[in-house]
């Protein structure tokens, strides 16, 4: 047993003094998949969002490449759903990728019919964009590479419209309510001005996003820290598959800048990964060369790095012209040109960078967890759609489909007495101020960019998680009463968490690369579940979960 083993910080909370608020749907997050789930509830009910941040801040909203769907006249669903299958290396869930590609295009006509725009050529068909992995043009996007802005104004456009639905920023769910028979019954908050509140609800919805923060190097934004995986786990939920974390290859490299995404949709017209004498990284390593799938990529360039002992690669997009790049790549352009770089015309300096967690809380094509009451979507949950590596541009597709399914099955199972007769309060005092937490996020950050990284071993990783039950033993036995301290706890919870799994998959498949196990096991095709206060993961052979079909 290990601190993370520990039930200590999981509530029930109850006081008397606690303001309370109830809903039918409590939706734990505001990116694509809350937003999306969001107007689904409202058809049933009442509806409280939590951002823990501005609204405007998700993953969702820096989205650039685009929204993958088969929706060109000679593209088919069959085709997205076999190159979803080959990106996820042997651990996709077929029902899941099934539905994903055969109900995504009526989301996005759905979504263009509400008021979306989206790029069109000259003949007024969509603009299709091409991504790694896909073996044709089909991600659909707006204003060249700011997708994620125009989709996250669409949706939120129609949910400030939508009666029934309140929107709380600024909230941070710290910890699910689970009643006496484990059903999860809400979540307590804190604001800052309203503090901590016990929100009921008949269904509890986690669309947190996911965990990128938890490396040093990643291009997710400060609120990606994981608080709604370590908020499942502390609550008993089964969690799968987290050892997979996938990296992006083309993160910009500039000393002191954060590691900005350059995307993938740049190599789809036609950009090349080079170093620093010119050559080619990826030429004959994989048949798609720069635009195989993700994993490929990004393990072609760091095995290039620690060959030739560079400290970066670089994206060569010369062939667009400093004007073909900034009228198919606007923001990116104007990112570049903060530092300096015209895209079109310098090698833009490049490094792999955390940017997907793969993984999360467990769930079957309908969204249901473990758990009564708790459902999930988005890239907090883990429903079979990625396998070991997602495919390019699936994840609005995934937050869209699962996000609506999610709420419908929800609402299906809403529990009817949610507001328990009696309740009991565990709030300690704070002892904040103990713990310099900046010093241990950047720990926790460096620690796992070095040992649970792109490329890991077995002995780097025991030794870590060593080194994080030892800083869990205080960190987590500190009591805050500030989203910096809950986000540290949960950062270091997840961490944990991934390298654990990490340890266990004794193979090389998709985004976990083992330099100890270097080949996939050919009986490796099965998920790895993990339950607080188990000691032993569970497996579960792909294909023989019991699926919904609500
Ligand atoms: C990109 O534009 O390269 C990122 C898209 C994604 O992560 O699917």
């Amino acid at each position: 047993m290990s601190i993370f083993d520990d039930r200590r910080f999981l509530i029930p909370f109850r006081s008397q003094l606690l303001p309370q608020l109830f809903t039918d749907t409590l939706i734990v997050g505001a990116g694509v998949a809350g937003m999306r789930g969001a107007i689904e509830a409202a058809l049933h009910g009442n509806v409280i969002v939590l951002a823990k941040g501005p609204l405007d801040l998700s993953n969702s909203q820096y989205a650039q490449g685009g929204i993958a769907a088969a929706l060109a006249e000679d593209d088919s669903t069959a085709a997205h759903f076999l190159d979803t299958m080959t990106a996820g290396a042997g651990l996709c869930e077929v029902p899941a990728v099934r539905i994903l590609v055969d109900e995504g295009p009526g989301e996005i006509e759905r979504l263009i019919q509400g008021g979306m725009r989206v790029d069109r050529a000259q003949c007024g068909a969509l603009a299709l964009g091409l991504e790694g992995g896909h073996g044709r043009a089909r991600i659909v996007h707006c204003d060249g590479d700011m997708t994620g802005r125009e989709l996250m104004r669409a949706l939120s456009a129609s949910v400030r419209t939508t009666a029934g639905i309140r929107l709380f920023d600024k909230c941070f769910a710290i910890d699910l309510c689970v009643d006496s028979q484990g059903r999860v019954t809400g979540a307590l908050t804190w604001h800052p001005r309203f503090g901590l509140q016990v929100i009921w609800a008949r269904a509890t919805i986690l669309a947190a996003g996911g965990a990128g923060q938890v490396y040093r190097e990643s291009s997710n934004p400060r609120v990606a820290t994981g608080d709604a995986l370590a908020m499942a786990w502390r609550a008993g939920v089964l969690v799968r598959d987290v050892e997979f974390m996938q990296f992006h290859p083309t993160t910009l490299y500039v000393a002191g800048a954060p590691r900005h995404l350059i995307s993938e949709a740049v190599r789809g017209e036609g950009a090349v990964l080079v170093d620093r004498a010119g050559n080619r990284i990826m030429a004959g390593l994989h048949p798609q060369e720069d635009l195989a799938p993700r994993d490929v990529v990004t393990r072609g360039i760091v095995e290039h790095l620690a060959r030739s002992g560079d400290s970066h690669a670089f994206l060569d997009a010369r062939l667009l012209t400093s004007t073909g790049f900034s009228k198919r790549f606007p923001g990116l352009a104007e990112m570049l040109a903060g530092f300096g770089i015209d895209g079109g015309r310098d090698l833009i300096p490049i490094h792999p960078a955390a940017h997907y967690t793969v993984g999360g809380v467990q769930t079957d094509v309908d969204g249901r967890t473990s758990l009564m009451g708790l459902y999930a979507c988005g890239e907090v949950a883990s429903n079979g759609v990625h396998g070991a590596n997602r495919l390019a541009s699936n994840s609005l597709l995934e937050g869209l489909v699962f996000g609506r399914r999610a709420v419908i099955a929800a609402i299906k199972d809403s529990l009817a007495d949610p507001v328990p007769m009696q309740w009991e309060s565990r709030v300690r005092t704070s002892v904040a101020g103990e713990l310099d937490l900046d010093d241990v996020r950047s720990s926790l950050r460096s620690a796992m960019w070095r040992n649970v990284g792109i490329v890991r071993d077995g002995a780097k990783l025991r030794d870590c998680l060593d080194m994080f039950s030892f800083w869990g033993r205080y960190a987590l036995g500190s009591v805050f009463d500030n989203p910096e301290g809950w986000e540290t706890q949960n950062l270091l919870t997840v961490g944990h968490l991934m390298t654990r799994a990490a340890a266990e998959r004794r193979e090389t498949r998709g985004a976990h690369i083992r330099s100890d196990w270097p080949l996939a096991d050919p009986a490796g095709a099965f998920h790895l579940g993990w339950v607080l206060g188990e000691s032993a993961a569970r497996r579960t052979p792909v294909g023989s979960e019991v699926w919904s079909a609500s």
